[in-house]
C-alpha cells in the first residue's frame, strides 16, 4: 500500500523485531509508561512466539505492530484469538496501517477458524471508532467491580 512516504509492508514479526516494538511504545507512551511494560512485550513473545503476530514495515523501518494470542476458556469464551497489544507511530498514524495490521491478524484467524477480541475502554470514542470502523462490533464480555 502507498502511504506517500513509501510502501507499507506487513509481515510476520520475529524476534529481531523486538527492540522495535519497544521503541514505538516507548514514542506512544513516553517516558511516564509502566517500567513494566518493555517486560510484558518480552514475555508476550516468548510465550507466544507461534501465535499471529505481526509488524508493519516502511523501507525497512518498523512502524506499527499488533501482538495476540490464541486461548480459550478465559471468562468462559469459545477458543478466540485476542489482540493484546498494538500501536502505530505517531508519524504513521492516520494513514491505514493500523486497520491493515489487524487485517492481517484477522486473515491469520480466518484460517485458523477463530473470531478476534479486543478490549477496549468504552470512553475513548477515538479508538471505538477505529474498531468499528474496520468491522468490529461490540461483543457480550462485560466488567464487574467493586
Ligand atoms: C489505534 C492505532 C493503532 C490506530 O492505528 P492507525 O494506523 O492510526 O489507524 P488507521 O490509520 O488504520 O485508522 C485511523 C483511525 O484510528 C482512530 N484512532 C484511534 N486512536 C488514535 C490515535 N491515538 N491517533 C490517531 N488515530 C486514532 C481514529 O478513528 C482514526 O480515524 P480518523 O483518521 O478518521 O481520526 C494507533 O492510533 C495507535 O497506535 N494508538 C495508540 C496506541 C493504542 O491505543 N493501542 C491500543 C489499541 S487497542
Amino acid at each position: 500500500m502507498g502511504t506517500g512516504k513509501g510502501e507499507v509492508k506487513i509481515r510476520k514479526m520475529t524476534e529481531a523485531d523486538l527492540q522495535s516494538v519497544k521503541g514505538i511504545d516507548k514514542e506512544l507512551a513516553g517516558p511516564y509508561r509502566y517500567v513494566s511494560w518493555p517486560v510484558r512485550v518480552e514475555a508476550h513473545w516468548w510465550v507466544h512466539r507461534g501465535m499471529p503476530s505481526f509488524v508493519a514495515e516502511i523501507e525497512g523501518e518498523v512502524v506499527g505492530f499488533v501482538l495476540g494470542d490464541i486461548r480459550g476458556t478465559d471468562y468462559a469464551t469459545d477458543m478466540c484469538a485476542w489482540i493484546d497489544m498494538m500501536g502505530v507511530s505517531p508519524k504513521h498514524q492516520c494513514k491505514g496501517i493500523g486497520g491493515m495490521l489487524v487485517g492481517a491478524f484477522c486473515q491469520e484467524c480466518q484460517k485458523r477458524k477463530v473470531k478476534v477480541k479486543v478490549v477496549l475502554i468504552e470512553d475513548d470514542k477515538r479508538l471505538v471508532k477505529f474498531w468499528k470502523s474496520i468491522g468490529f462490533q461490540k461483543g457480550n464480555l462485560v466488567n464487574y467491580e467493586k
